[in-house]
């Protein structure tokens, strides 16, 4: 077997993945986010490293998978996330992650600083939630904490250290700290003389398929893997989860839903010129990149809504109810900007909302307004494509979203384009999986272990009356934004 360890942002969630691609297993645990005031978004290292743990003795006692025959692990990861280390590599103080918007006086900071020379660079304009900015923070507010620090790693490099005793960041999570030169591949000296960063703070930089080690005896004791089990480098959760999705060829579109949303481009090379409106990363495929735009709270709008209100029902009930409702929610509409949004707005003060709520609405037309209210914001995602005239024919649906089928049929609708899901809809976790099959050579190529390992289900088609629809309420949708903006920011 190999094991595919995705980090995420709710959950850790581990598989257990044959040489033919099929899951034998699969074991999560779930840990908190904390939030102690407005825009921070915080969690505990050591729960991460504690629930993946968990769930691979979990896998190993209740799958009957034996230690021995875990060949290779690699890892998806929540990106962008701060894990600041002292010079024993213990962790400073919580990690920071990729939806904390604590940092806009940081952004505003280094685009004064570097302006348009930043893009060229990095290929990313400095948001809130990425590293870089949370790197000031930290150095601004915690003069004492950042006096100690002496190098700092993402969200699964941590739990990578903490199984294998080596430091190292992987390139796509390493394009997410915007510390990266991208056409380079290597720390920008550039950026770290400007916020006067030394270079010895930062990790040592590898591919997703490099060999790092093997398990630690420590970490063997403590979760019951073998020694001989071989630790791949992993990658960002959406290089994952496009790599695990077979987004490996130019033009392929992924949509995912896990605690963000993401619409994905698999892009050539990093030159691609989107000055900084969508984010450019390097792939977990050494050489390629991609361009995304991401909801900041997609899953988490769903989550937050149920927990808020429907704290009791299934899930799945819950979801599927929206059918009694119809297209539109019978007017009612939501914007799911209740953690601020990234793109295309890169505005940490927006907040979401329901409008049109009127005395007949039921639970039904709220749960639906949600679920649409999501994909419309992707709507918004793709608009950037189109307007530079980039092409795609299909969209790859992954995570959550992938799950309901009346959930794919507003997707295919909304977007006016088919989306096909795959059998195994669960992406970033089959792409870390994927990383260690083809670093342990299983497959000469990632292109083989697509063939293997992908599987694509069945694919919904737009519904031409469904689609008119949907293209006039977005049109509405679109509009939200702009009349909230203010009113958010006096509500704050
Ligand atoms: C991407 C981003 C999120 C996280 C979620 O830039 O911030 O999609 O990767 O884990």
């Amino acid at each position: 077997y190999v094991l595919g360890i995705d980090l995420g942002t709710s959950a850790v969630k581990v598989s257990a993945v044959d040489r033919t691609g099929h899951i034998a297993a699969q074991e999560s645990y779930d840990y908190p986010l904390s939030q102690p005031q407005p825009g921070y978004s915080e969690q505990n290292p050591d729960e991460w490293v504690n629930g993946t743990a968990v769930a691979i003795v979990r896998l190993i006692l209740n799958h009957h998978i034996r230690p021995a025959e875990i060949a290779g692990i690699s890892y998806s990861g929540q990106m962008h996330g701060l894990v600041l280390l002292d010079a024993q590599h213990k962790v400073l103080r919580p990690a920071m992650l990729w939806n904390d918007t604590r940092t806009t006086a940081q952004c505003q900071e280094i685009e004064a600083k570097l302006g348009d020379r930043f893009i060229e660079i990095t290929g990313n304009r400095p948001l809130e939630g990425f590293t870089l900015p949370k790197i000031l923070w930290v150095k601004e507010n915690e003069p004492d904490i950042w006096a100690k620090a002496a190098t700092f790693l993402l969200p699964k490099d941590y739990v990578r250290y903490r199984m294998t005793g080596k430091l190292a960041i992987d390139y796509s999570d390493a394009t997410g700290t915007v510390m990266l030169d991208i056409k380079q591949g290597a720390w920008s000296q550039e950026i770290l003389d400007a916020f006067d960063i030394p270079a010895s703070m930062c990790p040592l930089l590898i591919n997703s398929v490099t060999e790092v080690g093997p398990i630690s005896e420590t970490f063997a004791i403590f979760s019951g893997l073998h020694q001989s089990t071989r630790v791949f480098g992993g990658a960002a959760d959406n290089a994952a989860a496009a790599l695990g999705a077979g987004i490996i060829a130019p033009n392929m579109v992924l949509c995912s839903i896990g605690t963000s949303g993401v619409i994905l481009k698999h892009e050539a090379s990093a030159d691609t010129a989107y000055h900084g409106v969508l984010q450019m990363e390097d792939h977990a495929v050494t050489g390629q990149s991609y361009s995304m735009g991401v909801t900041l709270a997609a899953g988490y709008s769903l989550s937050w809504y149920k927990r808020t209100f429907a704290a009791h029902e299934d899930f799945t009930h819950l979801v599927n109810e929206a059918a009694q409702s119809t297209i539109g929610a019978n007017g009612l509409l939501f914007t799911p900007y209740i953690m601020g949004e990234r793109t295309p707005y890169a505005d940490a003060n927006i907040r979401g909302s329901f409008i049109g709520i009127d005395g007949t609405h039921q639970r039904p037309d709220f749960t639906r307004a949600v679920l649409e209210g999501i994909i419309f914001s992707f709507r918004d995602l793709l608009d950037i494509y189109d307007a530079q005239h980039q092409t795609y024919d299909t969209i790859v649906s992954v995570g959550g979203g992938a799950k309901s089928p009346l959930w794919l049929q507003i997707q295919a609708d909304v977007f006016n384009t088919p989306v096909v899901r795959l059998e195994n809809e669960q992406g970033p976790g089959m792409g870390a999986a994927m990383l260690a099959a083809v670093g342990l050579g299983w497959f000469a190529s990632f292109a083989d272990c697509a063939k293997a390992f992908v599987h694509y289900g069945q694919t919904y088609q737009p519904n031409v009356a469904n689609a008119q629809r949907y293209a006039a309420l977005h049109q509405i949708y679109h509009q939200v934004y702009g009349q909230t903006k203010e009113l958010s920011r006096q509500l704050l």
